[in-house]
């Protein structure tokens, strides 16, 4: 395996004739160790060409804007702050199918982005899509298992050209990139690219993602707190999905009907398999026990997920 300088130095070396003369460029940044990393080698290449943005979409975790903010800030990129909440829920309306999901998603991005790139003469958009993202998209010989949202989710009749810096690498080689270049904060969780909306199974809503935002607050802070405490050796990803699953319940002499989170904490190096992660169970128990007393008459129920990938994959949809 090549080192993280060369590697470095060979991508720098490709983006250069990608986006030569004054080729303005605007890149897509989520805050994942993937796009901020893809930004910050073509802003080493091209400085002000490149214009970094972070979309708003209402499917982000609590807090998560303003963090992204502070620490992309912090490794050096301006970043600048695209509210387009509305419309994502907008064309999230009524839509069910996990890979319409995804594919409306994708186009909402590109949407936005072709808007804001009118606004400087952008000819090219910035991706920190990696190898995974696109062999898993149908890319390769493998049948299409789900859209990425920045492979499989591209309109046909897209204007921008896509950079896709770090479209052969996988995700240790990207942390390592990341270790290199000082990024803070590079051990973060991967968090996908659509959001929380492929963690909402069914509709996706304001007052559903709401519901989802609240658990996957609890199940990070318990997992990130036992963690720290030395109770629990950090998974490689830990999150909660709301199921469009409703049961019946009690809390004192009345009957409650209501929906069901799945907690999921999976061990992996390169996310193309995971096996799900055997935590205590007093862990699990406090979960539930916090996540239905804070969402009291939204989930009376929590369950957790025991299935590797494969079977399975690591999110829900
Ligand atoms: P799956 O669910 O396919 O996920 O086993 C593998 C890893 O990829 C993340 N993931 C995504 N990342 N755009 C992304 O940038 C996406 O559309 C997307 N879907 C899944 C997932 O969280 C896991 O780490």
């Amino acid at each position: 395996m090549k080192d993280a300088a060369t590697r470095i130095q060979d991508i720098e070396r490709a983006i250069e004739s990608e986006l030569p003369g004054d080729t303005r460029a605007i890149a897509a940044v989520s805050g994942g160790i993937d796009s901020t990393v893809a930004a910050l080698l073509v802003a080493r290449v091209v400085g002000q060409r490149l214009r970094p943005l972070f979309v708003d979409t209402g499917l982000l975790r609590q807090g998560e804007a303003e963090k992204v903010l502070d620490t992309v800030r912090r490794s050096g990129l301006s970043l600048e702050l695209i509210d387009a909440r509305e419309e994502f829920f907008q064309t999230l309306k009524g839509v069910v199918d996990p890979e319409e999901k995804r594919s409306r998603i994708g186009e909402a991005f590109i949407r936005v982005f072709e808007k804001e790139s009118a606004r400087t003469g952008a000819t090219h958009l910035v991706q920190g899509t990696i190898a995974p993202d696109w062999i898993e998209s149908g890319g390769g010989m493998r049948d299409t298992i789900k859209k990425h949202h920045n492979v499989g989710g591209l309109p046909k009749d897209m204007r921008l050209k896509v950079v896709e810096p770090l479209r052969d690498l996988y995700k240790d080689e990207v942390r390592a990139i990341a270790a290199q270049l000082g990024i803070p904060d590079s051990h973060r969780q991967p968090f996908p690219g659509p959001g929380l909306a492929v963690r909402v199974l069914g509709e996706v809503t304001v007052d559903r993602v709401e519901t989802l935002r609240k658990a996957t607050a609890v199940v990070e802070e318990m997992v990130e707190r036992a963690v720290a405490q030395g109770k629990l050796s950090a998974p490689w990803q830990y999150f909660a999905v709301l199921l469009p699953v409703q049961s019946t319940g009690v809390i004192g002499d009345n009957r409650t009907y209501a929906n069901t989170i799945a907690v999921r904490l999976v061990e992996s190096t390169d996310a193309m398999s995971a096996t799900a992660s055997n935590p205590p169970a007093w862990l699990l128990r406090e979960m539930s026990e916090r996540i239905t007393r804070e969402l009291s008459g939204k989930i009376n129920r929590v369950v957790y997920d025991i299935t590797d990938k494969p079977p399975a994959t690591i999110e829900w949809e």
